[in-house]
């Protein structure tokens, strides 16, 4: 097979020589790459200078969008200052310093000290490691078992990709690990019963949860991690009282509540933390992506006093915490993080997705609520998905196979649009943050040529959907 890519171009070097994440692999091959080549604001543009507009700001996370000057300038002063130097033995800089403090003024609930790490995996993999040692440190060293939810996500290390509950992340890399186990996924439109309310719903998912935890015994449970919306599980934001039913089980069985903050933490949902759109109080909050603009890695544990004086009782009696990343903290990044912390309050990015957020939900389910291949639109703020459904009624997804999420997904890259598709063909929007109205039009007029497109093809297929 030779692929349609001209030898020595960006597209067949690429093919050689990049192993890319999150990639059929072996179809890559044939297909090559899009090659991304510059950004400004809510828009990407190829190497072939083709503009498009960004509707999940990357990996959900480029909150300023695509350029900024003031991040540059950011890194390009750490740099000249302190390019390196690192969180060991007590060692410590500036941007750490001024970071943790920012972040522990801004927690949600009461936190006590931050931990810092370059991605959400990490971030995650060292939540695990954190709960597991003070559950050693409070004496109970059966009491490990971490509980993760149908379609969450929470990264690809090893522990991570454990608690993950997602299908192929776990399929054929011999996880998830011994002691992770999964509970219901609170899609209301999927498992919610015949005549159930979404009350109703979320008492049964807590129901469930409790069932679980009494099969396994309380006594072996540590830690329960959960998306306040779960995103690339297909944006699931959690049925009303959700977390009010689960979080008194929870307590009432000494189990931890870790609030994985990635993609929601910074304004996403319409308050600074999802946690604080949904009621979570967690013990543990672990964020990354926007905390940077993604412009640099990085990444952070938040932990509460109780968890705080845990691990430090066990460093203490061992003689140190052994556990961190060349990188943690690493100032470059961590000037970065500052700056743009800054920049969300200077800009009041929270008050700007209250404003914008509610045009876009709206916007978003007028426009497609009614679409014969649209079986449910939803989010909440600036996060939002529309599903595709082959039989509306039954709410019944196409088999994965017809592949037509990604069908889509290439329908929008001729008008313009990256998008993704995610598990049952849900397209996910997570627009950079700085989103304005006449973008929302553009990027929902675009997304509306895309599937007008997807349905001829479908039809040209034969497989039109039940109407
Ligand atoms: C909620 C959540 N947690 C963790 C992660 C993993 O982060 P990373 O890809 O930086 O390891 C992601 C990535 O999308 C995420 O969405």
């Amino acid at each position: 097979m030779t692929p349609p890519h001209a030898a020595n171009s960006a597209a067949a070097r690429d093919i050689a020589n990049v192993l890319h994440p999150y990639t059929d692999l072996q179809a890559h091959q044939e297909t090559g790459p899009l090659v991304i080549a510059r950004g400004k604001g809510v828009r990407v543009y190829d190497d072939a200078g083709k503009e498009y507009i960004e509707t999940v700001a990357g990996l959900w996370c480029a909150a300023l969008g695509f350029d900024n000057e003031r991040l540059v300038q950011a890194a390009v002063k750490q740099m000249r200052e302190l390019p390196f130097y690192h969180g060991f033995t007590g060692r410590s800089h500036a941007p750490m310093i001024d970071l943790a403090e920012m972040l522990i003024q801004r927690a949600p609930v009461p936190m006590s000290k931050v931990f810092f790490a370059n991605s959400g995996s990490e971030a995650n993999d060292t939540a695990i490691k954190m709960i597991w040692y003070a559950n050693n440190a409070w004496g109970r060293p059966g009491k490990k078992k971490i509980i993760g939810r149908v379609r969450g996500y929470h990264g690809i290390t090893v522990a991570a990709a454990s608690v993950t509950g997602q299908a192929a992340n776990h399929k054929a890399f011999d996880v998830p690990l011994p002691g992770f186990i999964h509970t219901l996924c609170p899609t209301f439109y999927h498992e919610g019963r015949e005549g159930e309310t979404e009350e109703q719903f979320s008492a049964r998912c807590a129901e469930e949860l409790e069932k679980l935890i009494l099969a396994e015994g309380p006594e072996t449970i540590a830690a329960m991690f959960c998306e306040p919306v779960q995103g690339a599980g297909g944006v699931v934001v959690p049925p009303r009282g959700y977390f009010q039913a689960i979080q008194p089980v929870l307590r009432k069985h000494d189990i931890l509540l870790v609030a994985d903050e990635v993609i929601c933490g910074f304004g996403r949902t319409g308050n600074y933390w999802g946690s604080q759109t949904f009621g979570l109080e967690p013990d543990i909050l672990v964020c990354a992506k926007a905390l940077s603009n993604s412009f640099l890695p990085i990444s952070a544990v938040m932990v509460n006093q109780r968890v705080f004086e845990a691990l430090a009782a066990k460093s203490h009696e061992i003689g140190t915490f052994g556990h961190g990343f060349t990188y943690s903290g690493h100032p470059v990044p961590a000037a970065v993080a500052i700056e743009t912390l800054k920049i969300y309050d200077e800009i009041d990015i929270v008050g700007h997705v209250r404003e914008v957020g509610p045009y876009f939900q709206d916007e978003l389910r007028r426009r497609f609520r009614d679409h014969p291949l649209v079986g449910e639109v939803r989010g909440v703020g600036l996060i939002g998905a529309v599903e595709l459904v082959e039989d509306k009624a039954a709410r019944r997804n196409f088999p994965p196979a017809r592949k037509v999420g990604p069908k889509l997904v290439k329908h929008g890259e001729r008008h313009g649009l990256i998008l993704r598709s995610m598990v049952l063909d849900s397209i996910g929007f997570s627009p950079p943050l700085v989103i304005t109205r006449a973008e929302i039009d553009e990027m929902l007029d675009r997304f509306a040529r895309a599937l007008e497109d997807l349905a001829v093809q479908l039809r040209r297929e034969a497989i039109a959907p039940v109407a």
